[in-house]
């Protein structure tokens, strides 16, 4: 079925050209509004709700900044690191590689494809990832496989790019996010990173990712912060 959107070979190829941008630690991804300030609150949550963790793994880990962050408060986590683009996964494994004592495993593959070991992980990230996810039940099966593989107790976190049930409130959420792009780079920065996401990308709404996680099994979550088009939140199982 041809959807007008890019296939997973597209998004790989354009990330495969893209590392350096996924490289820096300080700024985050800079196409993404509070991307600084929602690393370091992951940094700090995740020693907070799982103090005695040893596992995680990273969706869709890009360079692997946010298991850096949290490698700084947990320094000997194994860490399982996925992503469809080898050249990121080289890079993460590099980076990580240098921040922890524990294993470091990388999975290049397309999260769809995967079959995690049940309850295998304490801590499970995607940042800026499950936006490529299409049908309604490619989200219900991944988020299926995050709570199996998940432990008794085991968090997941999540930021991304969101929409709004409501198209008014979309529509004033996407302007800011346009303000926001305009003043960093101009507006043809703006125009191109729309043109990409209108290309590549399919998120979904706050609600209907919470209400997917509880019809998943996760009784608990808890929204970290939103802002226009980007939130985080944590799955707790
Ligand atoms: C926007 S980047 C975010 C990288 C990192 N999480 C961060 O926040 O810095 C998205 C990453 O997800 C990867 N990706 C996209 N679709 C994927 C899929 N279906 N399965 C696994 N990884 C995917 C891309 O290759 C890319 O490295």
């Amino acid at each position: 079925m041809n959807t007008g959107k890019a296939t997973v070979d597209e998004i790989r190829h354009r990330f495969d050209q893209d590392v350096e941008r996924f490289s820096n630690l300080e700024t985050g991804q800079s196409a993404t509004m509070d991307a600084p300030l929602v690393l370091d609150l992951i940094r700090q949550l995740v020693p907070a709700t799982n103090p005695a963790a040893r596992a995680m793994f990273d969706i869709g880990c890009g360079a692997g900044n946010f298991t850096l962050k949290i490698l700084q408060m947990l320094p000997n986590l194994d860490c399982t690191l996925m992503d469809l683009s080898l050249p990121m996964l080289q890079r993460a494994r590099q980076r990580v590689g240098a921040a922890t004592t524990g294993r470091v495993t990388c999975l290049q593959t397309d999260i769809r494809d995967y079959t995690a070991t049940p309850e295998s992980f304490d801590v499970i990230v995607a940042a800026a990832v499950l936006h490529h996810l299409r049908a309604e039940q490619e989200w219900r099966s991944v988020f299926q496989m995050i709570y199996r593989a998940l432990k008794p107790g085991g968090t997941f976190w999540v930021w991304d790019m969101i929409t709004h049930d409501t198209p008014a409130v979309q529509t004033i959420m996407q302007q800011s996010f346009g303000q926001y792009l305009s003043a960093q780079k101009g507006t043809d920065y703006r125009d191109a990173v729309f043109t990409y996401i209108e290309k590549e990308d399919s998120p979904t709404s706050l609600n209907f990712q919470l209400n997917m996680l509880r019809q998943t099994g996760f009784q608990t979550t808890e929204i970290l912060h939103k802002t226009a088009v980007f939130a985080a939140y944590v799955a707790i199982k």
